[in-house]
């Protein structure tokens, strides 16, 4: 497997180029179809003022990542549907075992659709009761320009592309880094017709000590 990593990235960012071949890209978003069946896609807002992200988001797994104007928080059920989440599939589980090396399993496997013009805006993902546990990144669908910087919002930046197929590994100092995505490049690949164009990011996410 590539693994690439840059002196200019900070620790623990580290990029596995194509570690998902055309099959296993496939299965996923198989998957991923399956999914919005049973827990559509929503739109988050931002906490307080309700403006809503470009982006939209499931879950799979015990728990998922939701926002409103009440907050962020994890929790087990979809906001809409109030139905637990639907498992996590096995495929996934076995990528966190072979790129993340981390103890326990990931309890929530984040689904971002980014339609083309959806960004995420610079953040640091700490709603995590343990910050220690890596995030592990899939990119599928059309390629995004992906920015990290540091702990502070006004750190340096730089940015890296992102493609279908690619995994990318948030731990050490990395994991508690500013990153978002600028934007993505329409029509650079192709998504199922039930998931519509732009880009999938799976990111999974261990939130309890442990
Ligand atoms: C995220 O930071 O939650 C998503 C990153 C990505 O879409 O690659
Ligand atoms: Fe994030």
């Amino acid at each position: 497997m590539t693994e690439i990593s840059s002196p200019d990235w900070p620790q623990g960012l580290r990029l596995f180029p194509a570690a998902l071949d055309a099959v296993a890209q496939a299965e996923l978003l198989d998957a991923v179809v399956e999914l919005i069946g049973e827990a559509p896609f929503f739109t988050p807002r931002m906490p307080r003022w309700g403006r809503p992200f470009s982006v939209r988001m499931s879950n799979f797994g015990p728990l998922g990542w939701v926002s409103d104007i009440s907050g962020y928080r994890y929790q087990r059920h979809h906001p809409e549907t109030d139905r637990p989440w639907p498992p996590m599939p096995q495929a996934l589980l076995e990528l966190w075992d072979t790129f993340a090396r981390w103890p326990a399993p990931p309890q929530a496997a984040l689904v971002n659709h980014y339609r083309p013009g959806a960004r995420m805006s610079l953040h640091v993902d700490r709603d995590e009761r343990d910050l220690r546990a890596p995030i592990l990144s899939i990119s599928l669908g059309d390629d995004a320009l992906f920015r990290i910087g540091g702990p502070q919002r006004r750190d340096p930046t730089c940015s890296l592309r992102l493609r279908a197929g690619d995994i990318l590994l948030m731990a050490g100092a990395a994991r508690r880094c500013h990153h978002g995505i600028d934007r993505i490049y329409p029509g650079t690949a192709r998504l199922p017709r039930a998931i519509g164009e732009g880009r999938i990011n799976i990111t999974l996410r261990r939130v309890d000590k442990g």
